[in-house]
């Protein structure tokens, strides 16, 4: 498999006023193209820091990030949100759409910033919600909305997709059907995804599992026979 993410002896140090804290520590890992990757640890581990270093959401205090052929850890902060724009969807636990615009609307907005993306109504049938297409985030359900959040993650075809506990706030059914949309994703797209969860049940689906406990990587684990989401107890 063809390597898409390489960090070498990354570190992520966050400093507030005069108090420094070490929120990664020396971590050294490789994500393929085309990978499904759960990150799993206890809370304050270190997870959200390490996703949003993947993605270039957040800069690395020590080490060499490199993204294909690019080293992400060279990039100047332009380079960096252009970068992000065109290479990284983005899906959070709380759905961050824009609760005045439609479904429609919020995945369509992409394109007004001046980014390349599919047609909007074609992304929202590729998570079934060409229906609500004309709704707003309100007048629907959360785990609609979070179809929402990933038809406008993936309508600009991102090589990566990274999800912060993308099914945190949803049920369990609910939660069982974005996960397999991702997964689906993933295979059918050939799009990399990161996910960090709290759910253990969910290393099950990943080609690669990656634990962090107190700001280090303490285990990689490679699956060969990952699950999909219908077949996983929660
Ligand atoms: N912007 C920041 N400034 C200072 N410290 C931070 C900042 N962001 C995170 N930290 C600290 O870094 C550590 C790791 O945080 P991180 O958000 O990566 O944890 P996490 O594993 O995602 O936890 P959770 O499961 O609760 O979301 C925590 O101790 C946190 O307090
Ligand atoms: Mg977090």
């Amino acid at each position: 498999m063809k390597p898409l993410i390489k960090f070498e002896n990354v570190g992520k140090i966050y400093r507030t006023g005069d108090v420094e804290y070490e929120a990664l520590h020396d971590v050294n890992l490789t994500i393929d193209e085309g990978e499904l990757v759960v990150i799993l640890g206890p809370s304050g581990a270190g997870k959200s820091t390490l996703l949003n270093m993947l993605g270039g959401l957040d800069s690395a205090t020590s080490g060499t990030i490199t993204f294909g052929e690019k080293e992400v850890t060279a990039l100047n902060d332009y380079e960096l949100g252009k970068f992000r724009a065109v290479e990284v969807g983005i899906i959070f636990q709380f759905y961050n759409l824009i609760p005045t615009l439609t479904a429609l609307e919020n995945v369509a907005l992409m394109e007004e910033l001046g980014i390349d993306i599919m047609d909007p109504m074609e992304a929202l049938r590729l998570v079934d919600l060409e229906r609500v297409a004309n709704n707003f985030p309100p007048q629907m359900s959360g785990g609609q909305q979070q179809r929402v959040s990933i038809a406008r993650a993936v309508a600009k075809r991102p090589r990566l997709l990274l999800c912060d506990e993308p099914t945190g706030a949803l049920d369990t059914k609910t939660g069982k059907e974005v996960m397999e949309l991702l997964q689906k994703q993933s295979r059918k797209e050939h799009i990399t995804v990161v996910m960090v969860t709290h759910n253990n049940a969910f290393a099950d689906l990943a080609d690669k599992v990656i634990l962090v406990k107190n700001g280090t990587v303490t285990d990689i684990v490679i699956n060969e026979n990952p699950k999909t989401a219908d077949e996983i107890a929660w």
